[in-house]
C-alpha cells in the first residue's frame, strides 16, 4: 500500500502515528505529495476526486480517503483497538472534535499563505481560532478522563491537533488557560509514534 502524505499534514501524521502504534510503518510505502488548495497534487488527484492528501492506495481496491475512513480501514485490517466497540461514539466524537479543530487551524495557515503581507482578513483569522480555543476548552472540560484512558484514535488526534497548533500558530498560548490539557500533552509527545511523526515542512 502507498500513503500520499505530506510532512507538515497533521491528517498524514493521524495515519502514521496508528501504523507506528499497531507496528505496520513497514507495511505502507510513504510518498511524498506537495499541493495547494487552488492547485492539487496531480498523484492525489488521480486517486481523490478532492485532489487531497492523505489519501491511501491499495494494491486490491479502490484508494482510501480520508484520514478517518484509512485509520479506520488500517484499525480493522490490524484487528487493532483504536476505535473499541465499547467506546465507539465517545472515540468518534472526540476525533470530529479534534478533526474539526484542525480545519480551522489549517484555513488559518492557506489565508497567511495564499494572501499577500497584510490583506489577510483579521476576522476570518480570528473566527478560525475562536472555533480551535473552544476545541480546547472542552478538551480541558470534559475529555480528560477519556484521554487519562487507553489510546485510542480521537486521543491520537488531539496529540495531532495540539502538536499542529504549536507547530504553526506558535503565538497562541492555549497552555496558560488549559494546564491539565497541557499535562496530558507534555506526556503524550513523549510517545515513540509522537516522537518518530514530528511535523516538518517538506
Ligand atoms: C501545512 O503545511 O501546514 C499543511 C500541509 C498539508 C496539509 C495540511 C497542512
Amino acid at each position: 500500500m502507498k500513503l500520499l502524505d505530506n510532512p507538515a499534514s497533521p491528517y498524514c501524521r493521524k495515519v502514521k502515528i496508528l501504523l507506528h502504534e499497531l507496528g505496520m510503518s513497514d507495511a505502507v510505502e510513504l510518498v511524498q505529495t506537495g499541493g495547494h488548495p487552488t492547485a492539487p497534487n496531480a498523484a492525489a488527484l488521480a486517486h481523490n476526486p478532492i485532489g487531497k492528501i492523505p489519501t491511501l492506495i491499495r494494491d486490491d481496491g479502490p484508494a482510501l480517503y480520508d484520514s478517518r475512513v484509512i485509520c479506520r480501514f488500517i484499525n480493522d485490517h490490524a484487528s487493532g483497538s483504536f476505535y473499541p466497540e465499547g467506546t465507539i461514539w465517545e472515540t468518534l466524537t472526540l476525533e470530529a472534535t479534534a478533526e474539526g479543530a484542525l480545519d480551522a487551524a489549517v484555513l488559518m495557515v492557506y489565508e497567511n499563505r495564499s494572501r499577500a503581507e497584510g490583506t489577510q482578513d483579521p476576522a476570518w483569522l480570528e473566527g478560525q481560532w475562536a472555533k480551535i480555543d473552544a476545541a480546547i476548552t472542552v478538551l480541558e472540560q470534559r475529555w480528560m478522563a477519556h484521554l487519562a484512558g487507553p489510546i485510542d484514535m480521537g486521543v491520537v488526534a488531539v496529540g495531532c491537533l495540539l502538536d499542529y497548533v504549536d507547530f504553526r500558530h506558535p503565538d497562541r498560548d492555549w497552555r496558560a488557560a488549559h494546564p491539565a490539557l497541557a499535562d496530558w500533552f507534555e506526556k503524550f509527545g513523549k510517545r515513540d509514534s509522537m516522537r518518530a511523526t514530528i511535523p516538518r515542512n517538506p
